[in-house]
């Protein structure tokens, strides 16, 4: 489903030169040079680069003072990660329900789960979609509510010339190898304009440490290797992208004669297809492709079904479409080594199996 493997053959040469050129070096753990070249992508005043998404998303909201008793709106629907850092820091994650075409936190749900603890939103832009979220913003906005964008998903992708990355109080990416652009031991990123909080982060991924221990961090430094791979990897964002939007262009005109829905992009959105999702009728075809493709689901039940929860305060909408998007949707490889061979062979059988 990644095709690293792939990308590591063409560039076998410089890969094994970073190696040689780290090994033969002191060594050492600043990744200023990648966390200049992020905010330069995105166009943000801080970055700090972390072990994970999911340690971004967790010193996210622990630099913006979340605290047990608070209580966070989330998805329903996306990877776990996106809510277990809200249960991390002691606080109650509030599961909203989601769009049906877009996968994307609702508005009505986002009103309706609000309430008088209610501090902060963490907004996922699902698979690299995104959304018109105006009336989110001015809803956040009204109620002091602060909006964290988990963009883990969505390196590269824009809604009208605005990055994924820039729209909330902070922003969080991921690098492990289902992304865009990935390192070869995961890896994440912290984005926000406030010098504070970069500060917080910065400490928090160091065991806290600042003249001494300050706060309650943990080890969250990047290996450098790592971060070199992932630097080398950045500069061809542009190019793996146009990749997957070719494969996804090729996808949406084969698929739009058979019974599949597919989510829902605005022409305004220039979409990096983190995956490419499509919806069958109902869960039987869509376990039955899945078998004959091989395929990944992404994501085979709402966050709060899982069996975490029954141990874990959370409150949740009812959250019906996010339930209907589990039981029928179904990933189709998309990474940019995905060969016109192997795209046609995908589409044969799912044109044999409808
Ligand atoms: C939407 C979303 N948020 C957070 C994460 C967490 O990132 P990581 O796997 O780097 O911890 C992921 C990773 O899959 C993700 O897809």
């Amino acid at each position: 489903m990644n095709g690293w493997d792939r990308e590591y053959l063409q560039n076998k040469e410089v890969y094994l030169k970073l190696f040689d050129n780290i090994m033969s070096r002191e060594q050492e753990t600043n990744v200023d040079f990648l966390e200049n070249n992020i905010k330069k992508v995105i166009n943000r005043k801080y970055a700090v680069i972390v072990n994970s998404g999911t340690d971004a998303l967790h010193f996210a909201l622990i630099s913006h003072g979340i605290k047990p008793n608070d209580e966070v709106l989330v998805s329903n629907f996306s990877w776990i990660s996106t809510a277990s850092c809200i249960s991390m820091v002691g606080a109650t994650p509030v599961f909203c329900d989601v769009e049906l075409n877009t996968y994307h936190m609702c508005l009505d749900s986002i009103k309706k789960m609000c309430s008088n603890k209610t501090r902060a939103i963490i907004y996922p832009h699902l698979f690299g979609n995104m959304s018109y979220i105006k009336d989110i913003l001015l809803f956040c906005k009204e109620k002091n509510i602060i909006f964290i964008e988990d963009s883990c998903q969505a390196l590269g992708s824009s809604l009208n010339d605005l990055k994924a990355g820039v729209i909330g109080d902070c922003s969080t990416f991921s690098f492990n190898a289902n992304k865009v652009i990935a390192g070869i031991a995961g890896g994440g990123a912290f984005l926000t304009d406030c010098e504070k909080k970069a500060d917080i982060v910065k400490k928090l991924r160091r065991m806290g440490k600042n003249k001494d221990f300050e706060l309650l961090g943990r080890n969250s430094k990047m290996l450098l290797f790592n971060a070199e791979v992932i630097n080398f990897r950045l500069q061809k964002l542009n190019e793996y992208k146009k990749q997957r939007q070719k494969i996804a262009n090729f996808y949406n005109t084969s698929l739009k004669k058979l019974p599949i829905k597919i989510q829902s992009v605005s022409n305004d959105c220039d979409n990096v297809y983190q995956r490419y999702t499509i919806r069958l009728k109902d869960k039987k075809t869509r376990d039955f492709l899945c078998d004959r493709l091989k395929a990944n689901i992404h994501y085979d039940k709402p966050l709060s079904e899982n069996s975490m929860y029954k141990n874990i305060q959370y409150k949740s909408d009812d959250c019906k479409n996010a339930k209907t998007i589990c039981d029928t949707i179904l990933s189709l490889p998309n990474h940019p080594w995905v060969t016109i061979d192997e795209q046609n062979k995908i589409l044969n059988i799912i044109e044999m199996s409808l």
